[in-house]
């Protein structure tokens, strides 16, 4: 099948791309290269250097299209929070014009990246998708609303949608360089280079680390399972881990003893974060099944070259 993939030079993007070609599908990227990489894209990928929110470049690209991958965000959290009205612009509007485009262009489903920030501090261990939300940045806040704007789109133009809540994604080619960056290819460069690794917190929050394969495997299930109108479905390992947990495991695959500072909390973290997955299971068939060891060894095997 033809797939458009936004976002599809970014870390998460670019990994479910090799996973479709990998699998016989054609594959299109749209990317404005914000936060991605010319070099992510994979070489049997067709690719279109434009804005979501471009409306004439972006009806083009999906032309043909069956299935849209929906990545593309600004998808920092404090980011959003020094630039709400362009988190919204990005965020909101940009996938607005994505669902748009896709019933314009008769395409038959969008699945897109939503996340576990819309359950915010709300204290329910493990998240259901049917727990009490609680947005605490724009950009929960918009991942929010683009999921009702999903739901809107199934019931009124019946274009089938799945809006994936990932928990904390980590793999191969996610971005070290930035401090929005993913907490783990932060600590492992920082170990790496031996330099001091800064814990926002105490380092007992916990996170569900989910290996960026096992996101691409359930987009999978996502983009090809038949009968579905509208899912809003959790995407984790169901496993917790708090940042201490996650930096001895790290030194100890580095085998390197980790030199640590500690700060203030940043605004819009939150304390804990645990996905229920019964959903993911029962609607697609589909479980994580990466153990964080194995995922660590192979990001850290990526990042050394
Ligand atoms: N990484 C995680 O742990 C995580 C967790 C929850 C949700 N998500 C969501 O998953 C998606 C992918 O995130 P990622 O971690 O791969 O980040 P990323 O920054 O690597 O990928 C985002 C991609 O979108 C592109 N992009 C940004 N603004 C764009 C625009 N206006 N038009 C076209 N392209 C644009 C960027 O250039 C980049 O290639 C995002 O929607 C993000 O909010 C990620």
């Amino acid at each position: 099948m033809q797939v458009l993939i936004t976002g599809g030079a970014g870390f998460i993007g670019s990994t479910i791309a090799r996973r479709f070609l990998a699998d016989g599908h054609r594959v299109r990227i749209l990317d404005s290269l914000e936060t991605g990489l010319l070099a992510n894209i994979p070489a049997d990928a067709e690719f279109i250097e434009a804005d979501i929110r471009d409306t004439d470049t972006l009806g083009k690209a999906c032309q043909g299209v069956e299935v849209i991958l929906h990545q593309a965000a600004m998808v920092s959290v404090v980011l959003s929070v020094a630039e709400p009205s362009l988190c919204f612009d990005v965020n909101v509007v940009g996938t607005q014009r994505v669902l748009q485009a896709a019933v314009a262009a008769g395409a038959r489903r969008v699945v897109m990246a939503s996340s576990s920030a819309v359950y915010g501090n709300n204290p329910v261990q493990p998240k259901r998708e049917d727990s009490p939300l609680d947005p605490l940045s724009p950009y929960a806040d918009s991942k929010l609303t683009n999921e009702v704007n999903a739901r809107y789109y199934s019931a009124y133009h019946g274009l089938e949608t799945v809006c994936f809540r990932y928990f904390n994604v980590f793999g191969p080619r996610q971005r070290p360089d930035s401090p929005y960056s993913g907490v783990i290819s932060i600590l492992a460069l920082k170990l790496m280079q031996d330099e001091t690794f800064t814990i926002f917190g105490t380092g007992e929050q916990t996170r569900d680390f989910v290996f960026a394969e096992d996101v691409a495997g359930a987009i999978t299930a996502a983009a090809t399972q038949p009968g579905i109108r509208h899912e809003v479905l959790n995407v984790g390992s169901g496993r917790p881990t708090s940042l201490l947990e996650l930096v001895e495991l790290a030194a100890a695959a580095i085998g390197r003893p980790p030199k640590l500072a500690f700060a203030e909390g940043r605004a819009g973290d939150v304390m804990h974060s645990q996905a229920d997955v019964t959903g993911l299971a029962q609607r697609l068939g589909y479980t994580a099944r990466t153990s964080l060891d194995v995922g660590l060894a192979r990001t850290l095997d990526w990042m050394q070259g």
